[in-house]
């Protein structure tokens, strides 16, 4: 099928990608020609493992282009997938990009003949589909649903294993406004082993934001056992974890198996989450819930767990080096959210860096991804030093919080740091070392949950 996509942002272009390796054709729309030259080229506008090589394999099989004219993309498709950006202004979801591109949409389909469907992906709430997309295209198309169809179908895939998300999806979700839309948008998945749920509109909307919602309050309930463990003083978190882990209605046994289902790891603590989804999607449901007069206590409690763990990393920082960190060298390892993506959004490295910075503290930032292309202006006006490498940030320091847990932070041993720091005092921020192996080696180590 000839589908075109609106917006080539990360879901987007990976949605793209996966489709066009089903042996669809593939246009995908984006108004940033310097995003456009560089995907017809088989580069990426983004860092994600793999995605080049995804990309330029499905170029040279003349499955995928870009293209910076939307009427142009649309007409020679038989589906329209809106991927465009909704970012949260005021805790409110911003419609801006999603209405832009219904408009145009509708402008292309009234010079179109044949049935077309549109398929919104961005993450919008519940109603946003048939409140806001449908009247802006039959606005602007003059086609009313029937002579075109329409869909919400939410994306799950994560940052850092994105391809392989969306090219074995574990669910596909389509809201469909009349069955014909959902049967003809279906057609783009024959040939995926995942099941499809088809539902309404309202209920593909919340199912996106109920997920995400989940996962994150399963992160702030893990931080929030994390600061009762550490009060008392006796308990390490990472052992309450395990004891909770293993619950058989958490990790089922099979036979003689234990399997380890994927949830386990946002039921661990750390400095909270951060990305463009979670922080986001939190906020964007809670000020919905407010509208619709529901009071949301839980995720508003998720959302301020969330908002005040990120400093406590240096309150453990200060438990070691007291109060005045002013002129103090501190190393912060990990700038990114998570691992494997050079992406910054909400990462808490930025509360924390921020809180040492009104302490007086000299800071040296590293990280594998964030600044491999050329540093981006979130950190060139941080007024902290990059360091080139783990040496170089730790060099002298007199403390280190460990951010992000990236594969290279993992290997440090208690040994480098020793070598490399004035004062060997660790914080790990994501509970990635071994303790008793750090601390018996002479390194002042402490972390999330102890
Ligand atoms: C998240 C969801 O996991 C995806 O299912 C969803 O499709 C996506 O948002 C989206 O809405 O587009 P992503 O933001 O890429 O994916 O990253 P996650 O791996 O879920 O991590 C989010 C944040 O939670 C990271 O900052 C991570 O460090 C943090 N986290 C994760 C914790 O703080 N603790 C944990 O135990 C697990």
């Amino acid at each position: 099928m000839k589908i075109s996509i609106v917006g080539s942002g990360y879901v987007g272009l990976i949605t793209g990608i996966s489709l066009s390796s089903l042996g669809h054709r593939i246009t995908c729309i984006e108004n940033n020609k310097d995003k456009v030259f560089a995907i017809n080229n088989g580069k990426s506008p983004f860092y994600e493992p793999g995605v080049d090589l995804a990309l330029k394999s499905a170029i040279k099989k003349g499955l995928l282009q870009a293209t910076e004219s939307l009427k142009e993309g649309v007409i020679n498709s038989d589906i329209t997938i809106i991927a465009v950006g909704t970012p949260t202004i005021d805790n409110k979801i911003d419609l801006t990009f999603v209405k832009k591109a219904s408009e145009e949409i509708g402008r292309a389909l009234r010079e179109s003949k044949k049935y077309h469907v549109v398929t919104v992906k961005s993450t919008v709430l519940p109603g946003v589909t048939e409140q806001v997309v449908k009247p802006i295209i039959e606005k602007f198309s003059g086609k009313s649903i029937g002579e075109y169809g329409l869909c919400m179908s939410p994306e799950f895939l994560s940052e850092g294993t994105a391809i392989k998300d969306a090219q074995e999806p574990d669910r596909i979700v389509i809201g469909q406004y009349d069955d014909k839309s959902g049967m003809e948008f279906a057609k783009i998945y024959n040939g995926s082993k995942a099941p499809i749920i088809f539902t309404n509109l309202w209920t593909a909307e919340l199912t996106k934001y109920t997920a995400n919602s989940l996962l994150a309050t399963l992160i702030s309930f893990s931080n929030e056992i994390a600061r009762i463990a550490e009060a008392t003083g006796k308990v390490d978190i990472l052992e309450v974890w395990k004891g909770v882990h293993l619950d058989k209605r958490l990790s089922p046994i099979n036979g003689r198996v234990r399997i380890k289902p994927g949830v386990l790891k946002f039921i661990l603590s750390g400095c909270g989450y951060g990305g463009s989804c979670f922080p986001k999607d939190t906020k964007a449901i809670a000020s919905y819930a407010d509208e619709l007069g529901i009071e949301t206590s839980l995720i508003k409690s998720v959302i301020e767990i969330n908002n005040t763990q990120p400093i406590r990393t240096v309150k453990l920082l200060e438990d070691v080096l007291g109060k005045n960190l002013a002129g103090k060298k501190i190393a912060v390892l990990g700038l990114t959210f998570k691992p494997d993506t050079d992406d910054l959004r909400e990462s808490p490295a930025f509360p924390i860096i921020n809180e040492l910075l009104s302490e007086g503290a000299i800071v040296f930032g590293h990280d594998p991804g964030a600044y491999k292309e050329g540093v981006p202006p979130q950190l060139s006006n941080l007024g902290i030093s990059l360091a080139n490498s783990t040496e170089e940030a730790l060099k002298n320091a007199d403390g280190v919080i460990v951010v992000t847990s990236w594969k290279e932070y993992t290997q440090l041993t208690p040994k480098f740091f020793k070598e490399n720091m004035k004062l060997p005092v660790v914080i790990d921020a994501r509970r990635i070392y071994n303790r008793s192996s750090f601390t018996n080696a002479g390194v002042i180590y402490k972390g999330i949950g102890l």
